[in-house]
């Protein structure tokens, strides 16, 4: 990767200021001044120091995003906005991605990295990671439906779910609840709510496993997970 790019998206200053900045002689290549913006270095192998502060890049990083309805969960996509399309350009070098998916018009928590590891084991059916999620369900939401959300519900393609938790919150003619699923089917709660005849009309994510979604977080804005979040997300993903 080009120095100059390498240091810009780690937030030391715009590519001018560093460049500047090289030709002053403030930054270090294996001990080596480097005076070439464009001279490329390994970020992992290469020792670069800017100023004498030893630039310590990450090779992993791991984003919280409170996503908002009307943008993909995907990288790319040659219609819709993205999660991706969302972050800053400086995050362009960690080729993140979303660690599953959400629909087009579900809100909330989701999780990217680049981490391929930690997302193919937090997504592994076998792991059977808890998500919760708060929904506005169109129709009275009774507790027989906690009851067959326990038992497992069986979906339009004939799949019978792992047991699901439902906490009523509002049972009314437009409901509110909050269901724990341990799978990710592709449309799992809306599938499920069809299978008791009723619709989803809002969906939202709260959780994943032990992270909760920081509701200060506006729609569309995200932040990288606190140390303890991500300790607690390496426990689950190694357990
Ligand atoms: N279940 C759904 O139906 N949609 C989602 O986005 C997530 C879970």
């Amino acid at each position: 990767m080009r120095l100059d790019k390498l240091l810009s998206n780690m937030g030391y200053g715009t590519r001018r200021e560093i460049k500047l900045l090289m030709k002053k002689g403030g930054v270090q290549v294996n001990a080596e001044p480097v005076k070439d913006a464009a001279q490329h270095v390994d970020p992992v192998k290469d020792e670069v120091t800017i100023l004498g502060e030893r630039v310590v890049y990450k090779e992993f990083i791991y984003l919280m995003m409170n996503k908002p309805q009307g943008v993909l969960s995907a990288t790319e996509d040659k219609r819709d906005q993205t999660v991706i399309d969302l972050l800053d350009a400086e995050k362009d070098i960690f080729e993140l991605f979303p660690v599953g998916r959400l629909d087009k018009d579900t809100e909330g928590f989701l999780l990217l990295t680049n981490d391929g590891k930690l997302a193919h084991n937090l997504l592994s059916p076998k792991k059977g990671v808890p998500k919760t999620y708060y929904a506005h369900i169109e129709g009275i939401v009774t507790e027989e439906d906690t009851e067959r959300f326990l038992e497992g519900v069986i979906l339009d393609d004939g799949y019978e779910t792992k047991p699901g938790k439902l906490r009523i919150l509002k049972s009314a003619d437009v409901s509110e609840i909050e269901l724990t699923i341990t799978e990710g089917k592709f449309h799992q709660v809306k599938r499920m709510f069809e299978a008791v005849d009723k619709k989803v009309v809002y969906l939202k994510r709260l959780s994943m496993g032990p992270l909760a979604l920081d509701e200060s977080l506006s729609l569309g804005s995200y932040r990288e997970l606190t140390e303890e979040e991500l300790q607690l997300l390496m426990q689950l993903s190694e357990k």
